[in-house]
């Protein structure tokens, strides 16, 4: 027979932790740049249940252009998935820090068709995954009440998606896709960057 995907989820991943493209001297001035300005005190309380999260205007600083560039060109790359002809061209970007106990509770990221994030600091397994949920509003999965795992669960029954963050990790998903970050259970800051997207 033949199938058709009428609604999928995709995410998309990859590495942008380049030796060859100075990453370890970027991503050490990225880092500067955030507790910088979490010393100063400039945070905003989201989705952030412990951790600091910057305002969403990390664009203004030199040190995240980099980011910026390596974000738009891997959006675009994607942006067929989205439209045949537009691309993106606009977008917002900020910083969390999660120490000891912090998590992110679930969430999504409204008026963005594309979101993503980038590891910068993650050095231990325990400090937080980012766990991704059904979309799919009453799939079997996405009523807790009727669910049944499956132990062979396929992409198409199971409710949880998870990824194990790494330095220079980098996801895009799409804005409406339900996500949280499960609590950090070391002594260590975890530090990411999250981002939305726009269309032109
Ligand atoms: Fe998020």
């Amino acid at each position: 027979m033949n199938e058709s995907r009428l609604f999928y989820t995709p995410l998309w991943q990859t590495d942008v932790a380049d030796p060859n493209d100075h990453w370890t001297e970027r991503r050490e001035l990225m880092l500067q740049r955030i507790f910088a300005l979490a010393a100063e005190g400039k945070g905003v309380q989201k989705t952030n249940f412990g951790g600091w999260q910057s305002p969403d205007d990390l664009y203004r600083y030199p040190e995240f252009q980099w980011l910026i560039g390596r974000i738009m060109a891997l959006g675009n790359e994607i942006a067929p998935a989205f439209s045949a002809k537009r691309r993106f061209d606009d977008g917002i970007l900020w910083a969390n820090i999660n120490r000891k106990g912090d998590f992110n509770a679930v969430h999504t990221h409204p008026d963005a068709v594309l979101s993503g994030v980038v590891y910068l600091k993650v050095d231990h397994p325990d400090q937080g995954v980012i766990q991704f949920f059904d979309a799919r509003e009453g799939s079997p999965t996405s009523q807790w009440r009727c669910y049944m795992r499956l132990e062979d669960g396929t992409p198409l029954i199971n409710d949880v998606h998870e990824v194990q963050p790494k330095e220079g990790h980098l996801l895009f998903f799409p804005g409406w896709l339900k996500h949280w970050v499960t609590p950090n259970n070391t002594d260590r800051e975890r530090v990411s960057v999250s981002f939305n997207i726009r269309l032109e």
